[in-house]
């Protein structure tokens, strides 16, 4: 079976740690969007790990480790982040690059850093690694490839068109740093060196052999569906598909070679950066919800913003990121909450109109008000748990009405960060 893991929410929802679990299955995984915006967290034998960009499957030897041709890499950043792999003792050897993958030049992090500290109305609040405009060059055609650096001679051709119109608007647009074709070239020499040891030119017989003997595969999805560049809280948003979708353009396998989807969600909902959120806290609830749950982003380090579940989103997550069933994390958060809240409508506070489809126009979202469903807690430490009818009735039962509203099973509940907190549901 070939499963997707899809965050389902706004990112950092326990993707990584749903990977590497399902990791242990597969044969090769392919991470099939985003870049080092992402922050991955995996604990594992009392030890944890953090990954931006790699996939989470590293950790288990023997495995492939696709960085697909979805993706977006920040060299210098990838550089780092091996390093740290390697000092930890991890076993990098079955990690591969696929040559189609974009890489982040030093005038894209520019921009992106630039943009978000001059913008004052609709600023996005991104992780300012590059990511948007680093895929607007890419959708532009005037993007670079890995490929590209193993080429010379296409490289020095693709310069010439691709350098005058860069530091044209590098220099008038954004008054930053121009740059010379000695100074690319020589950047490129340093990142083809990064990147020689991982780069798979002969991936398409890798894909077919794994295809062709069966092999089980498992795509990694970063950030998350309601972060989705089309599906997503437009302009607060990543500049990539992580929907369920986005693993058939961006791994090199087309969609008919998936069987699940899993969307990945939390007990509550976290956003990090700017954009609407209704179900928001912004009382001592949500400051519970964020110290009991450690909810400060891996990447930036940043408090991320915590409210109630949002089922409204997480239906249409269900829809738009093509989820077959959901994991879902950190039910342990609320083992000391008297009641637990979940929004299954909004209503529009100047009509007094509810919505129970999610409502794509996020300019309105100011106006709406969530409507909840309360659930009463189960006031006990859930964190050894190991089989789903051990569970305390009332998890049971808000559990079965999660599973009853989203119309999709709950196969996989996380009691903990760790590999071991993990009921399988199904
Ligand atoms: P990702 O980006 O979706 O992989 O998620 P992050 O790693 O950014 O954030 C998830 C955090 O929650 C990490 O610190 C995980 O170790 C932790 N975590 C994952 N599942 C659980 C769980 O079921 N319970 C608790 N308490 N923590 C969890
Ligand atoms: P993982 O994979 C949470 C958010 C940023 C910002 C918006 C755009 O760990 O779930 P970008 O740098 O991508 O242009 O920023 O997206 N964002 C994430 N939020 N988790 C992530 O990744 C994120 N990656 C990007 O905060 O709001
Ligand atoms: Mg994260």
């Amino acid at each position: 079976m070939n499963k997707v893991v899809v965050g389902a929410q706004w990112g950092d929802e326990g993707k990584a740690k749903i990977t590497d679990l399902l990791a242990q299955d597969a044969d090769l995984i392919i991470r099939y969007q985003g870049g080092c915006n992402a922050g991955h967290t995996v604990v594992a034998h009392n030890k944890t790990f953090k990954f931006h960009l790699i996939p989470s499957g590293i950790l288990y030897k023997g495995k492939i480790c696709f960085i697909g041709p979805g993706t977006v890499i920040l060299p210098e950043y990838f550089e780092e982040e091996i390093k740290i792999l390697i000092k930890d003792g991890i076993d990098v050897s079955g990690l591969k690059i696929n040559p189609l993958a974009s890489i982040t030049m030093p005038y894209h992090t520019a921009i992106d850093g630039y943009s978000e500290s001059t913008a004052q109305k609709g600023k996005i609040g991104t992780t300012k690694k590059g990511i948007g405009p680093t895929y607007t060059d890419k959708m532009a055609r005037i993007g670079l490839k890995v490929q590209d650096l193993y080429s010379l001679d296409a490289l020095s051709e693709k310069l010439d068109i691709i350098l005058p119109l860069k530091n044209k608007i590098l220099k008038e647009v954004y008054g930053l740093k121009t740059y010379t074709k000695e100074e690319i070239f020589s950047l490129c020499k340093k990142y083809a060196d990064i990147f020689k040891p991982y780069v798979c030119f002969d991936w398409q017989k890798v894909l077919e052999d794994a295809k062709y003997t069966n092999k089980a595969v498992l795509f990694e999805g970063a950030q998350g569906v309601m972060l989705d560049i089309d599906y997503g809280t437009y302009p607060f948003v990543t500049s990539s598909n992580p929907i369920g979708g986005g693993a058939a353009t961006g791994s090199g396998y087309g969609p008919i070679m998936i069987d699940e989807v899993i969307g990945v969600a939390k007990a509550y909902v976290t956003r990090v950066g700017e954009g609407p959120f209704v179900t928001e806290l912004t009382d001592e609830t949500g400051d519970k919800i964020r110290e009991i749950g450690h909810e400060y982003g891996v990447t930036t380090g940043r408090p991320r913003r915590c409210g109630w579940f949002d089922a409204v989103t997480m239906k249409y997550a269900v829809l738009v990121g093509g989820l077959t069933s959901i994991a879902l994390t950190k039910i342990d958060v609320f083992d000391e909450f008297d009641e637990i809240k979940v929004c299954t409508a909004y209503k529009d506070t100047r009509t007094g109109e509810i919505y129970t489809s999610y409502p794509t126009d996020v300019f309105i979202h100011k106006y709406l008000e969530p409507v909840y469903e309360t659930f009463k807690g189960w006031k006990q430490d859930i964190t050894a748990i190991k089989e789903y009818s051990k569970l305390p009735e009332n998890t049971k039962k808000y559990l079965s009405r999660l599973e009853e509203f989203l119309e999709v099973p709950i196969s996989i509940v996380s009691v903990g960060p760790d590999r071991e907190q993990t009921i399988f549901k199904i």
